[in-house]
């Protein structure tokens, strides 16, 4: 595997790099979630390129980005036995060279659900997504599904700066008690699994996202947001002091 931290380094490892070019970018703390990214990006594509970049302009909160879990060497070992060919491990200063003047801003989508309560979350994940694209080149890129809102959000920036590369969807992997494999889940105490499992299971098993926000607070989880749009039910809690999102087909 090649490693590439410089973005001439990065130049230079993806040349004559045989095609399709599949990427998977990331910000590290690699779980199962990412490995079936991976995983998907080698079946359908000759060569994979992955990321790990903890993107600085994504967190509206300093301490929600000190807390973010990070594991560097270990996520190297894990790209790479994962069978990804070149990882690219970016420092800010090389992936914003002009600072964060130039950013992509969306005015709608990106202010409601995940986005209302993290005020320029979306603009940092685009505007990242955007420079990372053009800098690796990929002929097909691959999102979680459990990120439901950033997926479309990525989709509609492709179609609107008419991004040649194909953005590919990978279902949700959960672990045996349903929780959504989630780099915060690190963070999750023995008591606070317990909610993130009540979690998964009434935002699953709710008729309907009234009924989800009712059965979240009665077993005293505190909801953020229950919504359906895109023919999901999407939701955001805390439990144990840990935000966690997860999504399910609406009205199931
Ligand atoms: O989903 C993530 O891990 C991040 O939002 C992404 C897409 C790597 C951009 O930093």
């Amino acid at each position: 595997m090649i490693r590439a931290e410089t973005v001439a380094e990065l130049r230079s490892g993806r040349e004559g790099m045989a095609g399709p070019v599949g990427f998977v970018p990331t910000m590290g703390a690699l779980h199962a979630g990412h490995l079936a990214l991976i995983e998907r990006a080698r079946e359908e594509c000759e060569t994979v390129v992955g990321s790990v970049f903890v993107n600085p302009t994504q967190f509206n909160d300093p301490a929600d980005l000190r807390a973010y879990p990070r594991d560097p060497d270990t996520d190297l070992t894990t790209m790479e036995g994962a069978g990804v060919d070149l990882v690219f491990t970016p420092t800010p200063a090389a992936i914003y060279p002009h600072l964060y003047r130039y950013r992509v801003i969306e005015t709608e989508l990106t202010r409601v659900l995940e986005g209302a309560g993290r005020p320029g979350h979306f603009d940092g994940v685009l505007s990242v997504v955007l420079r990372l694209l053009n800098l690796v080149g990929p002929d097909r890129v691959y999102f979680g599904e459990k990120d439901w809102q950033q997926l479309t959000l990525v989709r509609e920036m492709a179609e609107a700066f008419f991004l040649p590369v194909e953005i590919v969807a990978v279902a949700t992997v959960r672990d045996e008690n349903g929780v959504a494999l989630s780099s915060r889940n690190r963070n999750l105490g023995a008591r606070a699994y317990g909610g993130a499992v009540e979690f998964a299971r009434i935002l699953r098993e709710a008729g309907s996202a009234e009924e989800a926000r009712a059965a979240l607070e009665a077993h005293g989880i505190d909801v953020e947001y229950v919504e359906e749009r895109w023919g999901r039910r999407l939701a955001a809690v805390r439990v144990g002091g840990v935000r966690l999102i997860d999504n399910v087909p609406a009205g199931t």
